[in-house]
């Protein structure tokens, strides 16, 4: 098996959780940024790992930077889809280009940087792919068609891809976190974080380290008969069937 794992997303929020513990298990990390070189710099420092600079929702983008991620590194053993945005407003007020942005960058990317992946992971039969959906993807959220929608498709889209790919040893999962204290979250508004954490059974938000360890339990060889699954972590706001 290959011990690369690329994370897209991988320099702030739940992506540099992810990139540290997956680096803490061994793996080498190549995580990927969309704009913000300052933190990506940082966080190359501070863990150790490579960074690379990549629009996700540019499928052409995306082959280069799988190339180049291949040619420093080797094959990917491990993917994970986690970069996202949020573009909020009720839907009568949505501009097509807020549901564009959350569709390509929050969906179209698990095609753009799957579809790189896929035949070399098929090739060396190993592979793991993490897809980082969300509460709202299972439950809707006023104010999210946008983002509702493309983290509901990344389920449909773990799920049929597991199917394809269970007998080349790839397995394919979702993670659908709750609401985690990022720079995502921070930039809403106090009052309805508050009304949110109320909300909450266990009474607090999630950390991006509670994702990173569920993260790296599915990307483990040892998850193998894990797969097409989606692993819920949100404190109990939402108890899925
Ligand atoms: N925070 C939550 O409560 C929560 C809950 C459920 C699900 N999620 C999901 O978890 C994932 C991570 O969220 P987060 O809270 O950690 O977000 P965050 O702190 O805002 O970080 C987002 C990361 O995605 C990258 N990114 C955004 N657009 C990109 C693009 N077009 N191309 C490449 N990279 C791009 C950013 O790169 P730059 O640093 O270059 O901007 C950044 O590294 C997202 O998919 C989000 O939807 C979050």
């Amino acid at each position: 098996m290959s011990n690369v794992a690329i994370v897209t997303g991988g320099t702030r929020g739940i992506g540099k959780a992810i990139s540290k513990k997956l680096k803490d298990d061994g793996f080498t990390v190549a995580a990927i940024y969309g704009g913000n070189a300052e933190a990506a710099k940082a966080c190359e420092e501070e863990l150790g790992i490579s960074a690379y600079q990549c629009d996700v929702s540019d499928v052409e983008a995306c082959e280069s930077v799988v190339a180049k991620i291949e040619a420093d590194h080797g094959g990917v053993g491990v993917l994970v889809n986690n970069a996202g945005i949020t573009r909020d407003g009720a839907f009568h007020k949505m501009s097509a280009d807020q549901w564009k942005a959350v569709i390509s960058t929050n969906l179209d990317s698990a095609f753009n940087m799957t579809r790189p992946v896929i035949n070399g992971m098929r090739d060396r039969s190993f592979g793991r792919i993490i897809n980082v959906s969300s509460i709202n993807g299972q439950k809707g959220q006023f104010g999210q068609t946008n983002y509702s929608a493309a983290k509901a498709g990344l389920i449909g889209f773990t799920r049929a891809l597991a199917q394809e790919t269970a007998k080349k040893g790839i397995t394919v999962n979702a993670l659908a976190p709750g609401y985690i204290a990022t720079d995502m979250t921070s930039g809403m508004k106090q009052e309805v974080l508050d009304s949110i954490v109320a909300g909450i059974p266990v009474g607090r938000m999630g950390t991006p380290e509670e994702m990173a360890h569920m993260v790296a339990f599915l990307a483990s060889k040892d998850s193998g008969f894990i797969t097409g699954a989606v692993l819920t972590a949100n404190g109990g706001q939402y108890i899925a069937a």
